[in-house]
């Protein structure tokens, strides 16, 4: 595979730039960039003309064992704020409801919660516009979402968990569509998942939708294969096997509207 050949190459000049093990250095350029983008995207609201429409804020989560297990292995640096306005851990299968659309999502490496706090509440939040009523989320869990993953090819542990889901839906909910998704490790976590499921499950997964995909055009097994959207921006080094966190690879809640409509098409 591309990304690891590469790794030997990039990851001891990343290292040495930060005198840091490579590993870490990496996980810390995600969370820069995540900072970066959440900075760049407050600076832009409060530059933007006083009548633009007013943002509802949600209210704030508690911090799951997650959030707090997150970084456990490596006491990260800068410190990776997460976005307060979403809903960033979602277990709506898990507390036992049924909709007729259920979104099991995985985040991406260092994002809080079991959806993240960009993309995922982004997309969750256009479907729903177009399907009121008709949505409900689970996150990925048992998942760190930690470099140690991504450099992996995607958690094993969150792909069994993102598998195990879709059985429990499929059991729960039999008239239900699955949307399997994810962000960044979270679409290798949705590539892994896809494939520890049984055949017999595949008629239940009516899309996936994969943001900043480091396994971008990889096939997936039987019918599965049919109905996958990939969004991958120009200049998102992570979409071509590259370790190399870019400004392109954290603004996916801009595909947000039309990964909601490739969705609301299928069911
Ligand atoms: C933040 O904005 C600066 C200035 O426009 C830009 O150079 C940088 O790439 C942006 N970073 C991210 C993560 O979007």
């Amino acid at each position: 595979m591309l990304a690891i050949n590469l790794l030997c190459v990039l990851l001891p000049a990343l290292a040495s730039a930060a005198t840091l093990s490579p590993a870490i250095a990496l996980e810390n350029r995600f969370k820069q960039i995540h900072d970066e983008h959440h900075r760049n995207k407050t600076a832009a609201a409060l530059s933007a003309p006083v009548d633009a429409p007013a943002v509802a804020k949600a209210p704030a989560v508690a911090a799951t064992d997650e959030m707090t297990a997150f970084g456990d292995i490596l006491k990260p640096e800068p410190s990776n704020p997460p976005n307060s306005n979403v809903i960033m851990t979602r277990n709506e299968l898990l507390e036992g409801k049924c909709a007729p659309i259920i979104v099991i999502f995985a985040r991406g490496t260092t994002e809080p919660g079991n959806v993240g706090d960009d993309v995922g509440p982004m997309f969750f939040d256009a479907l729903m516009k177009l399907r009121p009523g008709k949505v409900m989320i689970q996150g990925v869990n048992n998942y760190k979402a930690d470099i140690w993953g991504y450099l992996g090819g995607g958690s094993e542990e969150g792909a069994q968990d993102m598998a195990n889901s879709v059985d429990r839906a499929a059991k729960q909910c039999p008239q239900s569509k699955i949307v399997m998704s994810g962000f960044s490790q979270g679409a290798q976590v949705t590539h892994k998942a896809a494939y520890k499921l049984k055949p017999d499950l595949h008629k239940f997964v009516g899309a996936i939708v994969l943001f900043g995909d480091p396994f971008k055009g990889d096939a997936f097994p039987g019918t599965l294969n049919n109905n996958v959207k990939t969004f991958c921006h120009d200049g998102d080094l992570i979409c071509i096997g590259l370790p190399i966190p870019t400004p392109a690879h954290s603004n996916y809640e801009d595909d947000a509207p039309e990964a909601a409509a490739y969705v609301a098409a299928r069911m």
